[in-house]
C-alpha cells in the first residue's frame, strides 16, 4: 500500500478525524435509521461494527487515495458528506461513507493498481459490511463500481468528468457497459442508489471540502445496524 503520512494529500495540517462537523446533521431530527429509532441489534453488536469501523478509517486516515489527493479515510468522509448535502436517505449516507472499506482491509490496494489488477474492493467491502448491515447499504457498495460503467453509457459527459485514476480502474473493471450488461443492471433493485453512491464518490476527491468527523455518523450508523440474519 502506498502509506504516506497522516492526513496525505489533505491541506496543511488537516486530518479527516479534525475536521468540524456539520451544525445540524440531516439525519439528526426523525429520520428513517437515525438513532431516534430503536436500535434492531445488541448493544455488544453495536458496538463491534463502531469500533471495527473506527479502527479501519484510523489507518486510512494515513493512506493515501489510490492517487487521488485525498486520505483513503479523507475521500470516504467527502463522499458521505455529498451525500449528506443532498438530503439523501440514512442508508445511502452509510453506502457513501463505507463504499470503500473494501480498498482499506486490503493493503495490497496500490500495488494491485500499479500492476493493473482488479481486486473487486466492491465485493470485499460489501461482504465485510454485510455482518452488520442491510442490503440497503451493502448492495450500493458492492455496485458502486458497476454504476461507474453504467454512467459512461447513460450520461454523454460522465466519463470526460472522471479522474485520471478512475479512468484507468475503468478499463481494469471491464469499460463501459455493453450488450446485456446494462439493461441487466437497471434491473437491480438497488441499481439507482448504486448510480447515486457513484456519482457522490466521483465528488468526494475534493480536498479543500469541508466534512465532518468519522464519529458524526455514529448515530445514523447506529440505527442502521442490525443483527445477522
Ligand atoms: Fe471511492
Amino acid at each position: 500500500m502506498n502509506e504516506g503520512p497522516a492526513g496525505a494529500g489533505m491541506p496543511s495540517g488537516e486530518t479527516a478525524e479534525d475536521q468540524p462537523a456539520p451544525a445540524a446533521a440531516p439525519w439528526s431530527a426523525a429520520a428513517p435509521g437515525s438513532a431516534s429509532e430503536p436500535a434492531s441489534a445488541s448493544v455488544g453488536l453495536v458496538q463491534e461494527a463502531l469500533a471495527a469501523i473506527h479502527a479501519l478509517f484510523a489507518a486510512g486516515s494515513a493512506a493515501q487515495y489510490l492517487g487521488e489527493p485525498v486520505s483513503q479515510a479523507g475521500h470516504s468522509l467527502r463522499t458521505a458528506a455529498c451525500a449528506v448535502a443532498t438530503g439523501a436517505a440514512p442508508t445511502l449516507v452509510a453506502a457513501a461513507l463505507l463504499h470503500d472499506v473494501g480498498h482499506m482491509l486490503d493493503h495490497d490496494s496500490a500495488a494491485a493498481l500499479a500492476r493493473a489488477e482488479d481486486i473487486r474492493h466492491e465485493d470485499t467491502g460489501a461482504a465485510w459490511l454485510a455482518r452488520w448491515f442491510g442490503p440497503e447499504v451493502t448492495e450500493p457498495v458492492r455496485l458502486h463500481v458497476a454504476a461507474k460503467r453504467y454512467l459512461c453509457v447513460m450520461d454523454p459527459g460522465y466519463y470526460d468528468r472522471l479522474s485520471p485514476v478512475s479512468r484507468r480502474t475503468l478499463t481494469m473493471q471491464g469499460g463501459p457497459f455493453e450488450g446485456d450488461e446494462l439493461a441487466a443492471f437497471q434491473a437491480l433493485p438497488h441499481a439507482d442508489a448504486a448510480a447515486a453512491v457513484r456519482r457522490w464518490d466521483d465528488a468526494g476527491k475534493d480536498p479543500a471540502a469541508v466534512i465532518a468527523p468519522l464519529a458524526a455518523y455514529d448515530d445514523l450508523l447506529a440505527g442502521l445496524i442490525r443483527e445477522p440474519r
